[in-house]
């Protein structure tokens, strides 16, 4: 008798920011990184794409996907290979076991919701990405680790490997050629250390100009600093900064955070032609935050910035007067509405500054 189930499975999963930056492919094919990287994962915050994946024999079209309800392209080469991946470790459990339904045959439909606002002009594709994987997954009964769905979500996109795990996550680069280590780890979990916050301040939502993915190869083709930070920098930024993390010493935490961001960032305008990410008002938060370090005393509160002009603020609970409140007395009145909000583990409000910091400038 022909099956007419619908099979389904949800998931959802969170955004992370990295506090040691990937930048850079070894192999643009694979997915494979030139240096390794290390995450917060922003688990318990409202940052996160929530999927569910189904298939069925009588879906008539071939495989679907709708992201924040649009019709979305499955076509791409990075959608593929997930897809590829998941459908043969399915395919081997069926094999192994013929009272299994068939489902690495039948065609797949995805529905993806962000659950942020697309205008927190925040990446999606690391939390996208991870979502698709272990949706999949868990619609498949696939008897994967985190870790080995990593190895899948990495060839979605580089950061969504980090996105299997909470807490604090390492990406190890790997050393093999078919990419079979290049996966993430879990350094520590987010109750080892869960005074841990992270503040997003939005300065601004518009789309950036330069994609990671372009952006990234431009800087290995070009930059001669880039070859130094991926000899001696990162290397050196990974082992302080999990030993940071184990001994929870928020000051080299943040000193780690806070150069990775000002390298990475250094090696995009040592590319040619320049790519610039960061614009004035980004700069501004920096200034900020140093003015919040040097009236503590102490190093309270570290900022760090992806591929776009947005600063993600870490700060201790312990710290959040200092920090939170310093912000909000220089940034003004635009941050109003989350202060109460921060007070749950990771959580991070979304802020619009752009007026609000220009008296820092
Ligand atoms: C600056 O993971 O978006 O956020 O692998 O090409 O999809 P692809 O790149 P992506 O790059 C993220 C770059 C970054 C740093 C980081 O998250 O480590």
């Amino acid at each position: 008798m022909a099956d007419n189930t619908v099979y389904r499975a949800s998931t959802t999963a969170p955004v992370n920011i990295a506090v040691v930056k990937y930048w850079g492919k070894r192999d643009a094919k694979l997915n494979l990184p030139t240096n390794s990287s290390l995450s917060v994962t922003l688990a318990q915050s409202d940052l996160r794409t929530l999927t569910t994946a189904s298939c069925s024999a009588t879906y008539p079209e071939g495989d679907t996907l709708i992201l924040n309800g649009e019709p979305s392209d499955v076509s791409g080469a990075r959608t593929q290979a997930c897809f590829r991946e998941l459908r043969a470790r399915r395919a081997a459990l069926e094999a192994a076991d013929p009272s299994l339904p068939k489902l690495s045959t039948m065609p797949l439909r995805i529905v993806s919701e962000n659950n942020f606002p697309t205008a927190a002009g925040l990446a999606s594709s690391a939390a996208g990405f991870a979502a698709l994987v272990r949706a999949i997954a868990n619609l498949y009964e696939l008897p994967a680790s985190p870790s080995e769905l990593s190895l899948i979500a990495r060839q979605g996109s580089g950061s969504a490997c980090r996105s299997l795990f909470g807490g604090y996550v390492a990406w190890r680069m790997g050393e093999k050629a078919d990419g079979s280590d290049s996966l993430a780890v879990q350094v520590a979990e987010a109750s080892h250390w869960p005074e841990m916050r992270a503040l997003i301040l939005v300065v601004s939502a518009a789309k950036k100009g330069v994609s990671s993915t372009s952006g990234m190869q431009q800087t290995v083709a070009t930059s001669g600093l880039f070859k130094e930070r991926i000899a001696t920098v990162v290397p050196k930024h990974m082992e302080a900064m999990e030993k940071a993390i184990k001994e929870r010493d928020f000051a080299t935490f943040a000193e780690i955070t806070m150069r990775d961001s000002n390298s990475f960032h250094a090696t995009c305008a040592d590319t040619y032609p320049p790519i610039f990410y960061m614009n004035d008002v980004s700069r501004a938060a920096i200034r900020a935050v140093e003015q919040i370090n040097d009236a503590a005393g102490r190093t309270v509160a570290a900022y760090t910035f992806d591929a776009g002009p947005n600063a993600v603020i870490y700060y201790l609970e312990q710290d959040t007067d200092i920090v939170v409140g310093t912000l909000y007395s220089v940034l003004g009145a635009g941050i109003d509405g989350w202060k109460q909000s921060i007070v749950e583990s990771l959580k991070q409000p979304a802020v619009t500054l752009d007026e609000a910091v220009a008296g820092l400038l």
